[in-house]
């Protein structure tokens, strides 16, 4: 097991890799006597593959509540957070509870939400079950929910007591899933880590074939470079804006195709492939650098179609919260493992990055 502390102004905790996690987690919080205090938040489909696993490690007669979330993107709002507060408080949630957040980025982002406005503030535990969870959003406190529009307008943060990243977890996540959390960590290695971006650019079939050893290579610079930022700058004023690379129109595409085309980690996908076009456009990225970008993203493709209006991406775009009083921010790489936050993108190269975007979205993207 390979432990990553997380250490930031606000809170000092650990993240724990490994394999066989999930029957470790009672007894290293002490649970293992009573877990009567604690609440379980996953979806019917987590739960029927590894409840039984995950609920064996707690004491027999003194089990923890689960609550359910239904899955998809759309059930990530609020009025799912009243419910699951009341669901709480009538199952007698004090002040003294945790709450375990055991699921993907969806569940751990309303949990954590949940547990940072319940009674002002419970304790929670993330414990991911999609790599893409894993390897980013369970890390470093953001948490929150969706409005009608935009993606997570409503939040705090509010960091875990730990991350527990069981590997062997993994072993039931769809390959679709599987990719979408590796374009996540190609995102770490062209933002920050030249030698996770090397590894991942030479080792894709074992990493796809998920060899546990490259896996865990994969996870665990993934979450060391993202705990690295965090602790830079917890509130996202400077560094951690950075790894919004791919967010502008990621979430813009999310937003524009419905929330149900493309999975998040696809979307962010084809958001870096935009951003590199205005980086090309710029000369802020060298053309050999920016191929080598394309291929290792297109390596853990395919990225799924789409169709949508350049008019509703500019529009979804105009909404990202990282922009500021009119400026368009962008985060552009520059070389592998550098990138850049720029605040002065045109409506033109927008617009340009969108066409380009819009014409491969027809198809699909897959070629290499
Ligand atoms: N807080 C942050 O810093 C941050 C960062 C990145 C993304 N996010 C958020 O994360 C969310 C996306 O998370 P996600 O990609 O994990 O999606 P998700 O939570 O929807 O999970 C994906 C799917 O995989 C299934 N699943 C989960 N674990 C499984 C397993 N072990 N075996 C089989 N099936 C499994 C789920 O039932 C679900 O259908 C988005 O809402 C995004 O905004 C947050």
């Amino acid at each position: 097991m390979r432990t990553i502390p997380v250490k930031t102004t606000s809170a000092n905790y650990p993240v724990f890799i490994g394999r066989n996690l999930l029957a470790q987690i009672p007894r290293k919080l002490g649970l293992h006597k009573s877990a009567r205090n604690a609440f379980i938040l996953t979806s019917t489909a987590i739960w029927a593959l590894w409840g039984k696993k995950f609920l064996a490690s707690f004491p027999k007669d003194q089990q923890p509540t689960v609550l359910f979330l239904p899955a998809g993107e759309r059930y990530k709002r609020l009025n799912q957070i009243e419910r699951l507060a009341s669901e709480l408080a009538t199952a007698g949630a004090d002040r003294s509870s945790l709450l375990i957040a055991f699921g993907g980025g969806i569940i751990g982002d309303l949990a954590g939400f949940l547990a940072a406005i319940y009674m002002r503030g419970i304790d929670y535990l993330q414990v991911p079950t999609t790599l893409l969870a894993q390897v980013d959003s369970s890390v470093g406190g953001k948490t929150g929910v969706n409005l009608a529009s935009g993606k997570n307008l409503i939040g705090s943060f509010h960091h875990p007591r730990a991350v527990f990243a069981d590997i062997d977890v993994l072993q039931t996540l769809p390959d679709r899933e599987l990719r979408a959390g590796l374009f996540e960590s190609v995102k770490a290695g062209i933002i920050r880590d030249t030698a996770l971006f090397r590894f991942m650019e030479q080792n894709s079939v074992a990493i796809l074939a998920r060899d546990p050893t490259a896996l865990e290579r994969v996870i665990v610079a993934s979450i060391r470079m993202k705990a690295n930022i965090v602790a830079i700058d917890e509130r996202e004023s400077s560094l951690r804006m950075i790894l919004n690379f791919g967010h502008t129109l990621g979430h813009a595409i999310e937003a524009a195709t419905g929330y149900n085309r493309l999975l998040h980690g696809e979307a962010i996908a084809w958001g870096m492939l935009a951003a590199l076009q205005i980086a090309l456009a710029r000369s802020t990225v060298a053309p050999d650098q920016a191929q080598r970008i394309e291929r290792t993203i297109l390596d853990y493709g395919p990225l799924p179609a789409f169709r949508t209006t350049p008019a509703k991406l500019l529009d979804a775009a105009g909404r990202d919260k990282k922009n500021r009083a009119g400026t368009r921010r962008f985060i552009l790489p520059k070389d592998i493992g550098n990138a850049i936050v720029v605040e002065d993108v045109t409506e033109a190269e927008l617009r340009s990055a969108i066409d380009w975007t819009l014409t491969r979205a027809r198809r699909g993207f897959t070629e290499r």
